[in-house]
């Protein structure tokens, strides 16, 4: 029998950003969901931090029709930074240089809005043969470690496709892709099948996938041989499911706090407890908060 090849790095990450943001409207009609700023970062930035923390060397991020402002926010912006720099505000110099030192970035634009796997295929390409982190942006998470390089070491440690999971209550099932699976270690679940937003009744669990992947990449095999599924787009999970036959894919139950910030209400939550964090405006904010009428 052949050796099997060792296991290449996780080193890039793809960003869907190409959705419409729907959920967001008004607030999205002419500006990208992405860039709705949690405190005083756009939502995005999180996100990219969160993978540039657990140690990822290119982003791939997937834009559409009207997302340029997310390709502008990480790039250098020349005449704001020779601004900061003539009026001597170097703290805000230092940080509007870090957002565009920070790590590669690579766009890859999705003609037409066919799902989150043809999304995913749209960087093939760009991956190649590599295991890839895939984050989604509505997704922010709050954790001591970042929550990709848990999943990462899980990856790893199993030399699998690793998918974030959460419990939820079952009454929101119907908004996640949900799996049927088996406990293999504490929080680690080996999965037997997986359904995209099944209904309360047909749900195999309440173990829901959050927007956090790292996928091998024979997936792009497998998103090829999907067909539209949920919506009639071509699904992630349906192509994970059809992966499941042949190789194995595991669950991390995430223990950080995840905030569905492509909502009004998880965005608000969000901004509540980022802004209670924040060091120059937490103890302010506490007070404000602490005197309201409630
Ligand atoms: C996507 C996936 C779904 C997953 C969810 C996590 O759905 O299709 O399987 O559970 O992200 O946020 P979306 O929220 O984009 O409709």
């Amino acid at each position: 029998m052949k050796p099997a090849a060792p296991l290449k790095k996780v080193r890039k990450a793809v960003i869907p950003a190409a959705g419409l943001g729907t959920r967001f409207l008004p607030a999205t009609k002419a500006s990208p969901k992405e860039m709705l700023p949690l405190v005083d970062k756009p939502i995005i930035q999180y996100v990219v931090e969160e993978a540039v923390a657990a140690g990822i060397e290119q982003i791939i991020i997937i834009t559409g029709r009207g997302k340029r402002a997310i390709e502008d926010h990480f790039d250098i912006s020349f005449e704001l930074e020779e601004e900061l720099k003539g009026k001597k505000k170097q703290k805000l110099l230092e940080e509007v240089e870090r957002i565009s030192n920070m790590v590669d970035f690579c766009y890859v634009r999705q003609k037409r809005p066919l799902g989150l796997g043809h999304a995913i295929n749209c960087a093939r390409d760009l991956v190649n043969d590599e295991p890839f982190a895939v984050l989604l942006g509505d997704d922010v998470i709050d954790d001591e470690v970042p929550c990709l390089r848990r999943m990462i070491d899980a990856h790893e440690e199993c030399s699998a496709s690793v998918l974030g999971i959460q419990k939820v209550p079952r009454a929101d099932v119907s908004s996640y892709g949900i799996i049927d699976a088996a406990e293999a270690s504490r929080g680690l679940y080996k999965v037997r099948d997986m359904v995209e937003k099944p209904s309360p009744k047909e749900a195999p669990s309440n173990l829901a996938v959050i927007g956090r992947y790292i996928l091998m990449p024979e997936i792009f095999e497998y998103i090829g041989k999907t067909p539209p599924g949920k919506g009639g787009e071509i699904q992630l999970t349906d192509a994970l499911r059809l992966m499941l036959k042949d190789r194995p894919i595991y669950g991390l139950e995430l223990v950080g706090k995840r905030f569905d910030a492509g909502s009004k209400i998880g965005f608000l939550k969000a901004t509540v407890e980022f802004a209670l964090k924040n060091p120059e405006l937490g103890k302010e904010f506490r007070t404000y908060l602490k005197n309201l009428p409630l």
